[in-house]
């Protein structure tokens, strides 16, 4: 059992939607991706609210309540064989029996949740970091929405996986926004800088819990506007998503990031950055809660 659909658990290759579905033909639903270590939810509460957030942002009625949820998530997580997942929810607008764009009435929602292994970078990536290009952003103004309508995302992503890189950093009117899927930071003379969560970026969970660490350990922090000036010249940069948890990059459009002897290389802010959050999802899981 590794899926769900529309209030039934079933093997992830039996799964069957109608291709009216609405997720299909319009792109028109919201998704949620939660890590899972050891069967344990990573922030749930924060997923079921950013998903409220989405459904909210799309006129989209919430399916469940987040007690439902739960229920749901924890089963799935139960019935499925490995103990680290990645757990994907999708809800549509369901599927009408014609193609029409306006809201159709009393069609119930598409509910879909699958887990697959969560496979993060091995030791040895994290250890010597991954490249980037930059790329302008061309997504819609309403980024802080987990949309499925991804395929900016999928176009820009490719220009990566083109020149052999692992994401692409993007740019709007001279401004970092984020990754293709991932939040984007920045360290400049030992200040971490991140773009403010506003519509133009998703507010991204693992984004939240490095700032929330940023805090507790007195990094100096400013979330602010960080132009692309500011990105070129940087001490360091790393990634962060629930996937790749906090991840070095290294080379920016070929260039080494970074000054001197460091350049090039997971700088220390990076590193301690990563062990914090390690540390913080460590004492989390032994706790059974966040
Ligand atoms: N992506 N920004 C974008 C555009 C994203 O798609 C993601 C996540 C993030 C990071 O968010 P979080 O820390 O909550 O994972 C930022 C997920 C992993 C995906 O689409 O697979």
């Amino acid at each position: 059992m590794t899926a769900f659909l529309n209030g039934q658990f079933l093997p992830l290759s039996e799964a069957r939607i109608s291709p009216l579905d609405r997720g299909f033909l319009y792109a028109d639903g919201v998704y949620e991706v939660i890590p899972v270590y050891s069967r344990f939810p990573f922030r749930i509460d924060e997923h079921l609210s950013r998903l409220q957030h989405s459904l909210d942002g799309i006129r989209l009625p919430n399916p469940h309540t987040n007690e439902e949820w739960r229920t749901i998530i924890l089963r799935l997580i139960a019935e499925t064989e490995y103990d680290d997942q990645l757990l994907y929810i999708q809800v549509t607008r369901g599927a009408d029996n014609k193609r029409d764009p306006c809201f159709p009435k009393g069609v119930p929602q598409t509910v879909f949740l699958f887990t697959a292994p969560l496979v993060g970078p091995t030791a040895a990536l994290r250890e010597q970091g991954v490249a980037a290009i930059t790329a302008p952003d061309i997504r819609w103004s309403r980024c802080d929405l987990k949309a499925v309508a991804l395929l900016p995302n999928v176009l820009t992503r490719q220009l990566a996986a083109d020149a052999g890189c692992a994401e692409t950093i993007m740019i709007r009117n001279g401004y970092l926004t984020e990754g293709s899927s991932t939040n984007v930071f920045v360290v400049k003379n030992g200040v971490i800088l991140t773009p403010p969560q506003d519509n133009l970026i998703l507010p991204g969970i693992t984004c939240n819990v490095v700032l929330e660490l940023a805090d507790t350990h007195k990094a100096p922090l400013e979330v602010r506007p960080v132009s692309e000036a500011e990105v070129r010249d940087a001490d360091e940069i790393w990634i962060t998503s629930s996937t790749k948890e906090v991840l070095g990059v290294v080379t920016l459009d070929g260039q080494p990031v970074g000054h001197g002897e460091a350049a090039g290389k997971p700088g220390p802010v990076t590193r301690r950055m990563h062990e914090w959050f390690c540390a913080f999802r460590e004492n989390v899981m032994r706790r059974g809660h966040d």
